[in-house]
């Protein structure tokens, strides 16, 4: 399978012409890459004025969301669906050309309360929308300190998956992003090779799902986390928004 690469743009760039700008670049550079597929994370309100297809078709390029609702609203109104201020619908990203859509990402958990419970109701709405749901999972630094990693995981993964039919539609479209949360954002990544252990213990459970590395990823190590631990792809945040370092990680990774 060729590297998944998933750009999470989080609350930036603060303009329109900035996201166009940064979008439009990668599409440039993306047009001479074949064996990744590259996905864009940018904000709500940009999706809707990037387009991977205008200019010339970059089929390995994507879009994608860093979240969605719980609740699909396809009725309308006057069943009372749809009544959920503030919320963007899974479906409303589908129709926009989106097709991935990061879910339970620890900033969420963190800042916004995010429950399994309810990353479990995006994951199924994300599915039943024909979304490809990334699905973040890790550890606090106390609990990596603790020896806690695997048993959070298992844990994580038992209260977002059990409630969801394990259908086709689940297997061949679910994606998971080990995010150890101490890693994100601080410039202390995990090693690959402690990356590979986590991967490792994963597998057991999922054979063939492809499984994302994020966390503190740059150009140095970006390689390793594929190459070395064997992971199918990386999430990455702030170096994304580097483009000069986000395309040397893309140079890098067509390499190997
Ligand atoms: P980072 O973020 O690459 O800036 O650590 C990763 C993420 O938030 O998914």
């Amino acid at each position: 399978m060729r590297p998944l690469i998933v750009a999470n743009w989080k609350m930036n760039p603060l303009t329109l012409a900035e996201a166009k700008k940064l979008f439009n670049s990668v599409k440039k550079e993306i047009k001479n890459v074949k064996n990744m597929e590259v996905v864009i994370c940018p904000p709500f309100s940009y999706i809707s004025n990037l387009n991977p297809s205008t200019g010339g078709q970059t089929p390995n390029l994507k879009l994608g969301a860093q979240n969605a609702f719980w609740d699909p609203s396809d009725n309308g109104p006057p069943t009372g669906q749809g009544a959920y201020t503030g919320e963007i619908s899974p479906t409303m990203l589908k129709n926009l050309g989106v097709d991935y859509v990061i879910i339970g990402h620890s900033e969420r958990r963190r800042y916004l309360k995010e429950t399994n419970e309810m990353i479990s109701k995006k994951i199924k709405t994300a599915l039943k929308a024909k979304l490809k749901p990334i699905l973040c999972l890790g550890e606090t630094e106390k609990e990596m300190k603790r020896g806690k990693t695997k048993e959070v995981l298992e844990n994580q993964l038992k209260e977002i998956l059990s409630p969801i039919p394990n259908s086709k539609l689940l297997i061949s479209n679910l994606i998971l992003a080990y995010e150890p949360v101490w890693a994100i954002g601080t410039g202390n990544f995990c090693r690959s090779e402690n990356t590979k252990k986590v991967l490792l213990f994963l597998r057991k459970f999922f054979k063939k799902t492809p499984i994302l590395y994020g966390g503190s990823v740059n150009s140095q190590n970006a390689v390793s986390y594929i190459r070395e631990a064997g992971f199918s792809g990386l999430l990455l945040g702030g170096v994304s928004l580097d483009i000069q370092e986000f395309f040397k990680i893309i140079k890098n990774l067509n390499r190997v």
